[in-house]
């Protein structure tokens, strides 16, 4: 009796060791596992954003997901484009009735378009920008109101950041040639600072050229899915082509605060049709209208 309760309490733990043993190898492979397949994971992921940083490419696919049957459906979607500059495409930011009430109310007003000085900081007239514009007062109606907060909530930039809204009227032949919107002399920055941001709104389709054009952009420009329609000029970088409604959003500063030359940008001479769209320039501090 006393033997076989030795040999029952004795097997008992060793058969309890064992099953606890295995459970715990069990445990330590699984854990192995997971820690694998996160490992895994992680490393795919950030090898695949390393790859879409500078991969234009990707545009393609993003273009025809988005315009897969939306001919009348109108529904809004963020392609980003570039990440040197920091740049996105909202689609179909402003509705058909907000472009022709901003054209509309621009068109009365409309001068011949000045470029900043960058040693006096003063504005003057330009052969390298031959478009017409006016600046809307910041607020001014409610239209523009819902539009400025919407440009807020896209760039997460406060409304009090922004100057009034620029709208320019290019015809054939207009253009802007290739510069920085952000500001060189002292001057410019003293209301609101360096210009951080801007807000691109086009306002009309173009038949042909007019597009805007990021000559120092990195990626391969060539590969992007509209690249045979255009023009000469919009081949010379990475090219957004004007389209109603389209809101193109690109930074003039780098997270760190500094400039960024890669931010060199200009307006397409226009060869067919007539281009109207319409700017959003937004400060670092709070632009005293
Ligand atoms: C750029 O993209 C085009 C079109 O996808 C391709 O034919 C070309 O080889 C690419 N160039 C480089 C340098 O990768």
């Amino acid at each position: 009796m006393a033997g076989k309760g030795r040999q029952h309490y004795s097997s008992a733990p060793r058969r309890k060791t064992a099953s606890s043993t295995l459970v715990l190898y069990g445990l330590i492979l699984l854990s192995l596992l997971i820690v694998i397949v996160l490992a895994f994971g992680i490393l795919s992921s950030s090898t695949n954003s390393k790859h879409k940083a500078h991969d234009l490419s990707v545009i393609a696919h993003d273009s025809l997901h988005g315009r897969d049957g939306d001919e009348e459906s109108k529904d809004q979607w963020v392609e980003v484009i570039s990440w040197e500059p920091r740049a996105s495409i909202f689609h179909h930011f402003l509705s058909k009735e907000e472009c022709e009430y901003l054209i509309s109310i621009a068109q009365p007003h409309m001068e011949k378009s000045t470029v900043v000085d960058s040693e006096t900081g003063k504005s003057r007239d330009s052969r390298v920008r031959t478009s017409y514009g006016t600046f809307l007062a910041r607020g001014r109606d409610k239209v523009v109101q819902r539009i400025e907060k919407r440009i807020a909530d896209f760039t997460f930039l406060p409304v009090e950041h922004g100057e009034g809204l620029q709208v320019l009227h290019y015809e054939p032949g207009q253009k802007y040639e290739h510069h920085y919107d952000y500001f060189l002399d002292e001057y410019n920055t003293q209301n609101g600072g360096q210009r951080i941001a801007t807000v691109l709104m086009y306002l009309s389709d173009v038949e042909e050229g007019g597009e805007t054009v990021f000559p120092a952009a990195k990626g391969n420009f060539s590969s992007v899915p509209y690249w045979n329609e255009l023009s000469e000029c919009g081949k010379e970088g990475l090219s957004v082509r004007p389209k109603m409604g389209d809101a193109l959003l690109f930074w003039s500063m780098k997270p760190d605060a500094t400039l960024d030359s890669s931010s060199l940008h200009g307006g397409c001479p226009v060869i067919k049709g007539n281009k109207w769209s319409s700017t959003k320039w937004i400060r670092v501090h709070e632009y005293k209208a």
